[in-house]
């Protein structure tokens, strides 16, 4: 079958493979910004249909969340036809309700990064764009995956639950977060932390492909009293079982959602950022 590859996985810390899927390839494109984090994975669904896997932190989670090279990875992707990206990432929870092992789909986001990491195709050229980012993820993907991610949670059988429309802070780490910063994130609203949805959501919104996450609790951060600060032992803890959920969750939602961007001309389930000019892209 020699459809094209619509879709685009990028996994997290733990999700580092979509071994519940036929393997067929590697490929491994250069683009302007040099090589993506690792080979991308092309995998075949049992229907034949094509998609693309990239383990963000590298296949043997080499590279910090500081230095994934996030333009090439967007880039990459986009050069192989995908023009939908479902991202997973591991996430601490800054709320009681979100336990580790919890999942998440989150509407918002606030910037923590600290303009270490390259977050635009236009840096270092003469080109002055300025993409919507109101809405940092896709809407329309966000509401399309919820149905969908929900069921295979269900279907799963462990009861993890699926939250909707909470707020994740992207930090820049290495380090956790300190206990005042926690209890300051939670009191601007966040819901979630992590240091790795950005620039990653913007660089996909530059390249107008769609882009939503799924977030995976592994650990409560460092905000409650009585509690220890998070360490990456205990982040290491809930990784495997978030990773496992997140494999049947990819493999059961990728066909249908396929189907859908196929379908979906141009525009359907992929966002309207303006005319921006992607002559720069591969
Ligand atoms: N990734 C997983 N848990 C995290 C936390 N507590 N802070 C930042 N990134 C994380």
């Amino acid at each position: 079958m020699t459809e094209k590859v619509l879709i685009g996985i990028i996994g997290g810390s733990g999700l580092y493979h979509l071994d519940n899927l036929t393997f067929l390839k590697h490929v491994n494109p250069e683009t302007p910004w040099g090589f993506p984090s690792s080979p991308i994975s092309i995998c075949s669904l049992p229907s034949g249909i094509q998609v693309a896997f990239l383990a963000r932190h590298g296949t043997g989670h080499t590279i910090s969340p500081s230095a994934v090279p996030a333009r090439a990875n967007i880039a990459a992707l986009k050069s192989l036809g995908v023009r939908a990206i479902v991202a997973f990432s591991a996430v601490g929870s800054l709320r009681e309700e979100i336990s580790p092992g919890s999942f998440a789909l989150p509407s918002q986001i606030i910037d923590r990064t600290k303009g270490v990491r390259a977050a635009s195709f236009f840096e270092g050229t003469s080109i002055v764009a300025h993409a919507s980012f109101g809405d940092p993820f896709s809407g329309k993907l966000v509401s399309w995956l919820e149905d969908r991610v929900r069921k295979a949670l269900e279907q799963e059988g462990r009861g993890v639950k699926l939250f909707m429309d909470k707020c994740i802070v992207c930090m820049e780490g290495p380090q956790f977060s300190t206990r005042a910063e926690s209890i300051m994130y939670r009191q601007w609203g966040g819901d979630l932390i992590n240091m790795s949805v950005l620039p990653e959501a913007k660089l996909a919104r530059e390249a107008e492909l769609s882009y939503a996450l799924i977030a995976t609790a592994t650990d409560y951060d460092a905000w409650r009293p009585h509690s220890d600060t998070v360490t990456a032992a205990e982040v290491f803890k809930t990784l495997k079982a978030n990773a496992d959920t997140s494999r049947l969750v990819a493999a059961t939602v990728l066909d249908e959602l396929h189907a859908a961007v196929s379908a979906s001309g141009e525009n359907f389930l992929l966002e309207q950022v303006g005319s921006m000019s992607f002559s720069i892209m591969p």
